[in-house]
């Protein structure tokens, strides 16, 4: 497809620049595992650097394999999947991923060692690349089943759900946490935390950085109002340099996680990742790939292709373009473009022309301005 665009001279340097700046800085190990072949078929790094936040509702198979079309690198991850909906609920749609995917990560949610090391075998068979266990989520639905972020306060518990699954599979077994809930907020509380389960063998953690307060606040306000506070994370690595320790919470730029890779192993992106899948694509050319460029409408031709296939494999097309909805944000003609992928009878019908439609409505707008 045609690009419409094409970035300014002064980013693509300053892009370039802040590559260099990052790969001079840090990670050297994970640039120097990562190589292309020959064949330029891509060979993931044992530890990827960026990782795509498990998002609920939003990080379902069809948007991790857009965002893979921006970043051919990113780790990604699942929604949180309950171990009572693995071993009870549809396995095989929950599991569900495309090979294209990998490296991708299961997020598992439960509090019972033999229920979640069933479910991390599960996954292992399926092909995962590693899974990962939520401490992180305070939604009252979560605590009300003792899973989630209320589990920080039991790390004998965790531990002993991390032994478990380790001693079920040969895939990484991570965890996701906070960095305290309520008024546990000191770094005694946190150290006792992670060392606990670091005992039990888990060696990658990924620190949404700011506190869980578990009464009176929803899971986005939990998002928001709660401070972030990179430092702490930063000085838990020092206090804890042979683990893997990764920060999440509010990286929204290049720049960003060029910051944070002076202090820790990686960084976790969640909402700017998926509202700007560009960014994936920005960071893959600034960590370890010049030559990498993707532009929104190569993106959307390409997911257009894979829509077209799901489609007729049976998937509604609707499931899909949700995920394109902020793509082109900000561009002349996006409300168009939002309102034909939006509308519901044309939806209804799953005609994937839809899509090209859309698309339209953003090049009349470009071409008008030009
Ligand atoms: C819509 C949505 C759903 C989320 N669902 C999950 C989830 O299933 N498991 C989890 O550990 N965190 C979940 N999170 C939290 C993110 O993984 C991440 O920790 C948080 O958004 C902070 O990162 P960010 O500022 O980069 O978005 C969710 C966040 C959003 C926005």
């Amino acid at each position: 497809m045609a690009k419409f665009w094409s970035k300014s001279p002064v980013f693509e340097r300053k892009l370039n620049e802040s590559g260099a700046f990052i790969r001079r800085a840090c990670n050297l190990a994970a640039l120097a595992s990562f190589a292309l072949s020959p064949s330029m078929s891509i060979r993931h790094p044992a530890y990827p650097t960026v990782h795509v936040a498990p998002m609920m509702a939003w990080t379902d198979r069809h948007c991790r394999y857009l965002l893979r079309l921006a970043s051919p690198s990113a780790q990604l991850f699942t929604e949180m999947v309950t171990t009572g909906a693995l071993l009870y609920g549809k396995r095989r749609r929950l599991l569900d991923f495309d090979p294209a995917e990998h490296p991708v990560a299961v997020q598992l949610g439960g509090n019972e060692p033999e229920a979640l090391a069933t479910c991390a075998r599960l996954a292992a068979e399926r092909g995962y690349d590693e899974v990962n266990l939520n401490v992180g989520c305070p939604s009252s639905r979560v605590q009300d089943g003792e899973i989630g972020a209320c589990l920080m306060a039991q790390p004998k518990r965790v531990a002993d759900c991390i032994a478990a699954m380790r001693e079920a599979v040969d895939i990484k077994v991570t965890v996701k946490c906070r960095l305290g809930i309520d008024d546990r907020d000191s770094d005694e509380f946190l150290d006792t935390f992670i060392a606990t389960v670091a005992e039990a063998g888990c060696q990658t953690f990924y620190l949404h950085a700011r506190l869980a307060l578990l009464q009176g606040l929803s899971p986005a306000q939990n998002r928001s109002v709660p401070p972030l506070r990179y430092e702490r994370v930063y000085a838990l690595k020092q206090r804890f340099p042979n683990l893997r320790i990764l920060l999440n919470g509010g990286i929204d730029s290049v720049q960003g996680v060029a910051d944070a890779l002076h202090h820790v192993d990686g960084v976790m992106i969640g909402r700017a990742a998926y509202h700007n899948p560009l960014l994936l694509a920005d960071l893959h050319r600034a960590l370890l790939d010049h030559s990498h460029a993707v532009d929104s409408f190569e993106l959307f031709a390409n997911y257009a292709e894979y829509t077209r296939r799901e489609v007729q494999a049976g998937t509604p097309l609707k499931s899909m373009t949700r995920h394109l909805l902020g793509l082109f944000n900000g561009q002349p003609g996006a409300r168009l473009y939002r309102q034909v992928l939006s509308d519901s009878r044309r939806l209804a019908r799953n005609d994937p022309t839809l899509l090209h439609d859309a698309v339209g409505m953003l090049r009349r707008d470009l071409s008008s301005v030009a």
